[in-house]
């Protein structure tokens, strides 16, 4: 079977089933920006839980925490972002657009037929200007010197500045780390690829503190460990791959970073980055905070600055590769069909529960009370509201992976259809049955059934 998938399509069937929606829409939208819908929050939901569940839960030497998004300004002073967290910025004169100098051979610019920027005589491009990407606010009611802030560009600034505080409290030593989830803001030039490149996004990062000779293992320990991640969660192989960055390429910060690179419809482009921070940001914040952060051992053994490794991602580039990823058209006796083969601990719905004919109340009774049993462990939904076929094809396409149909062998025997998403299989089992099944299914390693 050929991969179907487009954006296009995707952005059409998250609008359609209402996993996510353009924002601000009855303003006129606000470009690039993005709501979540019931069936994407429920996805969002289980891509961060899977991410703690791998990160904290099944691990000894993780802690969370959850910093404040304004920091204190210094913070970003030290981490270099005032400095340094920049884009070079061309403005074209002529069509007003504003383009990446180093994206200028990507770009479409304004005219029509559109062409790249620079290539139409009537383009008249600015020398490039380096642009911080940093949301600028102020804190407190009155404008002044000393209440500009800024929104936080990523979440690992709030564990650095933290580090002291778990050291102690969380008697960690190294090797440890901290993780932590929300939402970062940068003021993207270019924004686009649906949530791919946004302006606000939810930021997943762990902290890894390291002896600094341990740092090298510790750094290809990640790289495998998140690689694996996205085989655990169903991505397939052929369309994941590591780029270890070039020395030019890497932050400032980086003594080496590694992207884990999904295949998009857009082409090869970074899912997730994992770097080597060294000594930098325990180093800048002791200069500029005037606390020392450093790991000192029992009666003063050891005394050294840890080296950091970070495993870094968005959800919604997560989000992206796996709707791209689990996204299939099929024609099932002559009809088409639009199946997520999402794995199912992905899948915001992990069940429904259908009775055949909804104008039996025989049928209605017995779908309910097993509807009502089963979303006190799972999110379940009940339909009743048109052709089977229909409601199949609607839990096909937000990827439910499994429905159970009550019908009128059921009001004889207690027993009902279970069918299962990506095979199409069909078995009969006891009501009674049902929960356990349901339970069992969803603990199961699951792989795609896609092989292209
Ligand atoms: N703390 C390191 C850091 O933030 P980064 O490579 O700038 O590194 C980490 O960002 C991850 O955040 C990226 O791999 C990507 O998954 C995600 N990300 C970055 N910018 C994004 C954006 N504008 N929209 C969506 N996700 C973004």
């Amino acid at each position: 079977m050929a991969d179907a998938v487009t954006m296009d399509k995707i952005v059409s069937l998250c609008r359609r089933r209402g996993f996510v929606f353009p924002s601000s829409e009855i303003y006129g939208g606000l470009g690039s920006t993005y709501d979540y819908g019931h069936y994407g929050v429920l996805t969002k939901n289980n891509i961060r839980g899977r991410w703690l569940q791998a990160m904290v839960q099944e691990r000894d030497d993780i802690v969370l925490i959850d910093s404040a998004i304004i920091l204190h300004p210094r913070v970003w002073e030290a981490s270099g972002h005032v400095e340094g967290f920049t884009d070079p910025l061309v403005d074209c004169r002529t069509c007003k657009l504003r383009f990446r100098e180093d994206q200028l051979d990507t770009a479409q610019c304004g005219r029509k037929p559109s062409k790249h920027p620079g290539e139409t005589p009537d383009c008249d491009l600015t020398e490039a200007r380096q642009f911080n990407l940093m949301f600028q606010t102020t804190v407190g009611p009155v404008e002044e010197a000393g209440s500009k802030a800024f929104l936080r560009p990523e979440t690992a600034q709030g564990i650095f500045i933290n580090f002291k505080n778990v050291l102690q409290l969380a008697r960690r030593q190294p090797p440890f780390g901290i993780a932590q989830t929300g939402k970062s803001f940068r003021n993207e030039i270019t924004p686009g690829n649906f949530l791919f490149r946004v302006r606000e996004f939810e930021q997943m990062e762990m902290e890894f503190f390291v002896p600094p000779a341990e740092a090298e293992e510790w750094y290809r320990y990640w790289i495998e460990a998140r690689y694996d991640w996205y085989l655990r969660y169903g991505l397939r192989r052929a369309h994941l791959r590591v780029r270890e960055h070039g020395p030019e390429e890497r932050s400032h910060y980086s003594q080496g970073t590694s992207d884990i690179e999904y295949e998009y419809p857009i082409g090869w482009s970074e899912l997730e980055g994992v770097a080597n921070r060294g000594d930098y940001d325990l180093t800048r914040h002791t200069e500029f905070s005037g606390t020392k952060l450093e790991f000192v051992g029992p009666e003063g053994t050891a005394r050294y600055v840890p080296y950091v490794i970070e495993p870094a991602v968005s959800i919604e580039r997560i989000f992206v590769a796996m709707m791209v990823d689990a996204y299939d058209e099929e024609e099932v006796a002559g009809r088409e069909r639009t199946v997520l083969r999402l794995h199912p601990a992905i899948a915001p719905v992990k069940a429904a529960v259908l009775p055949l004919i909804a104008k039996d109340s025989g049928m209605v009774e017995k779908a309910r009370a097993l509807y009502e049993q089963l979303r006190q462990s799972e999110v379940v939904e009940y339909d009743e509201g048109g052709a089977i076929g229909r409601r199949y094809r609607r839990q096909d396409e937000i990827g439910t992976p499994f429905a159970f149909t009550i019908d009128e062998q059921t009001l004889e025997d207690d027993t009902v259809t279970i069918r299962e998403r990506d095979s199409l299989a069909q078995e009969r089992l006891s009501i009674g049955q049902v929960g356990a099944k349901l339970d069992d299914e969803l603990s199961k390693p699951w792989t795609t059934p896609k092989t292209d």
